[in-house]
């Protein structure tokens, strides 16, 4: 073990190591030297000198022996070997000799099971590494650490000397996939489970089941799939698959069966099962729906049993995710033989008849020895205690889960799909809010949270770029201490770790990179000026413009753009400076050149503004334009102090107000900032 040395030396020491800043003068985080480590490890202590990427390392593994060990370790060679450019291979060696030394204590659980001990400390030194662990997923965690370490130094590429000691905040660290909506193909979902191993993610909470389709194979109920999906739909053996490949990389895999709302494509096949007369087709809008399953029916429980025996078995996991979100009751209150039934049984409203449901289906569950999941409007006084809820509509139904004696998950503030920058699912906390004021006691109860990547408006083509680098995001608030909120620290790091996400094989960049080409071949380099600076329109704005259906083409520039912005954000931190007289002069000529570009893109894109789908973009990238003259006028005004003409701010500002709302569903996002100089103008 090294300790902590002096801190000039770990200040000239680290500077070896740090990123050039892309994003303005990021403070060093606070738990570490500033390395690109995402999740911030719990303890960190950084030690002197470089373990040397080399051919011909060797690897010992000593302890338990989970197949998942070696696993883990041939996995690391191969992406140390995609991260360095070094071929290397996985060769074992006694642990004396060993260039890493792997010492794990115990075998994992056959079925990995929550709240598993997953820490792990890990020694770098000059002559090696030893990553230690009580379980496999500390290790297969470790690993991950040791692979983010890796930089490219004077020396090569290696690993500062280190000793990290390090276990998660919370045990549930989710994050939804929705092959539903937008169907999400094996190899989708193998390279997202890779980045959730690479960010330290452990469940994969997996939504199967939906107005718009029925994913998984039914043995026992074929017309589930064959009727409900449009062929589209993961066989058991590919599940399987899938289950084997989270399991090898620390992940759980829970599926959700949504009921009884978000059911349509149940019907297609099984109408007997719907609340109203069919027949049914599988949906293809968005929205919510009327259709919802017969919770009156003995048949209902029947099929359900027969349902939830197959997949309860197919899914080895412990939990269960029953669904239970946005029933609207219309089906329920327009069969008089279920108003009937609500009678008799002293059943007032639509929220107890679900309740009733709800009682019935956790009962099936619990039956299969599964610990059931709903969403918040599961909740009600009947709800037997040991479902776990899964707040989304808002930031208090976490404690109020609690305080009725659940245990909770949070992912209000963690809708991917609603295209917000990482900056907001970071500074969401899964003990803020109500949740802060819960006593220690009833605050374990909180297991942690969920990243969810609602499928409305994202293909297999663009959903690397709409969960990758931001669930990474997600992934340090639920892994990393309370304490690590530093958001610039974060977005230094969320970029490094976004390049490296690469070299495991995820699309986020490159498929952006080809959309955008397939938009304007020959003017991509102004399409990219342009597609830099916007975002698309935020929230539901676009799932429900009723110009989408599930079939619509994705392929607009709104498609092809990341959710968020880096260049903008960059821009806005540039713009403080100037306002704040702070600005170099070298910070001083790029802020004219990028106004200069934007207010010549307009001309230079025309050509590829005239063929669809960019023609729509048209007021998009004219506004662009001005705004960057605009912006050029302020800064012209403000270095040479400059007093503006009278009416001149108003007019601009009158001129930028209109562009700060969307338009063709895309936000530009360097408009605020413009402002910000206009109004600096004069002061
Ligand atoms: C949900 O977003 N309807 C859970």
């Amino acid at each position: 073990m090294r300790l902590l040395i002096p801190a000039l030396f770990v200040f000239s020491f680290a500077s070896l190591f740090a990123q050039t800043p892309s994003i303005g003068t990021a403070p060093v985080p606070s738990s570490g030297p500033p390395w690109a480590l995402m999740p911030v490890p719990a303890k960190v202590q950084a030690g002197t000198g470089l373990w040397q990427v080399q051919q011909g390392f060797t690897i010992s593994i000593t302890g338990a022996d989970d197949a998942r060990l070696a696993a883990a370790a041939e996995r690391f060679v191969n992406h140390l070997s995609g991260a360095t450019g070094i071929p290397l291979t996985y060769r074992t060696a006694d642990a004396s000799k060993a260039t890493i030394a792997i010492r794990c204590e115990h075998n994992g659980e056959k079925i990995q099971k929550l709240g598993e001990d997953e820490s792990y400390t890990l020694d770098v030194a000059d002559s090696g590494v030893k990553l230690s662990a009580p379980n496999p997923l500390g290790v297969i965690h470790g690993l991950q650490t040791l692979l983010q370490l890796v930089q490219p130094t004077p020396q090569g590429f290696a690993a500062p000397s280190v000793r990290i000691e390090d276990a998660p905040r919370f045990t549930w660290r989710g994050l939804l996939l929705d092959p539903c909506r937008h169907w999400m193909p094996i190899e989708v979902v193998k390279r997202t489970l890779d980045g959730m191993e690479a960010v330290k993610m452990n469940v994969m909470h997996f939504h199967l089941s939906e107005y718009q389709g029925f994913r998984i194979e039914s043995r026992k109920f074929p017309k589930l799939h064959e009727l409900g999906s449009n062929g589209l739909y993961y066989t058991q053996d590919e599940m399987k698959d899938i289950i084997a490949y989270a399991r090898d990389r620390g992940i759980r895999v829970m599926p959700e069966f949504d009921m009884p709302g978000h059911s349509q494509s149940w019907f297609v096949g099984y109408p007997e099962l719907a609340s109203g007369a069919g027949p049914y087709e599988i949906e293809k809008r968005w929205g919510i729906f009327d259709p919802a399953i017969d919770p009156t029916k003995e048949s209902t429980y029947k099929f359900l049993d027969k349902f939830i025996g197959e997949m309860a078995e197919l899914f080895p996991d412990d939990f269960f995710h029953l669904g239970g979100d946005e029933v609207n009751g219309k089906q329920w209150e327009a069969n008089p033989e279920i108003q009937k039934y609500m009678k008799s049984h002293g059943l007032k409203s639509n929220e107890d008849l679900q309740a009733y449901f709800n009682q019935h289906v956790v009962k099936i569950i619990e039956k299969y020895k599964k610990t059931p999941v709903g969403w918040d409007e599961v909740l009600h006084p009947d709800l037997p205690k040991d479902v776990v809820v899964q707040s989304w509509r808002g930031p208090d139904g976490e404690a109020k889960a609690v305080e009725q004696g659940h245990r909770a998950l949070l992912s209000h503030g963690y809708y991917l799909d609603l295209a917000e920058p990482a900056e907001k699912h970071y500074r969401v906390d899964p003990l803020s809010g109500n949740a802060a004021n819960l006593p220690p006691e009833q605050q374990k109860m909180v297991l942690g949270g969920e990243a969810c990547m609602w499928s409305e408006m994202v293909s297999a083509e663009n959903v690397d770029s709409r969960l990758w680098p931001r669930t990474a995001a997600v992934a340090e608030r639920l892994w990393s201490p309370a304490d690590v909120r530093d958001v610039d620290s974060m977005y230094r790091r969320l970029e490094v770790v976004s390049e490296r996400l690469d070299t495991l094989g995820l699309t986020h960049h490159s498929a952006l990179r080809a959309m955008q080409e397939r938009l304007a071949p020959e003017n991509l380099a102004s399409l990219h000026t342009l597609a830099e600076v916007v975002e698309p329109a935020k929230g539901y704005a676009r799932a429900s413009s009723h110009n989408y259906v599930s079939d619509t083409p994705l392929n607009g520039l709104p498609d092809s753009v990341p959710p968020e912005s880096i260049a903008a954000r960059n821009f806005s931190q540039l713009v403080d400076r100037v306002v704040a007289g702070n600005v170099s002069a070298d910070e001083l000529a790029r802020i004219h050149d990028l106004l200069d570009s934007w207010r010549q893109n307009h001309e230079r894109l025309t050509s590829a503004l005239q063929d669809a789908p960019l023609t729509e973009v048209s007021g998009v990238s004219q506004n662009l334009s001005a705004a960057g003259s605009i912006g050029l006028q302020a800064l012209e005004m403000l270095t040479t102090h400059a007093t503006a003409p009278a009416g001149w701010s108003d007019q601009q500002i009158a001129q930028l107000e209109p562009m700060k709302t969307p338009q063709a569903e895309l936000l530009l996002m360097i408009v605020p900032s413009i402002e910000r100089l206009v109004q600096a103008v004069g002061k």
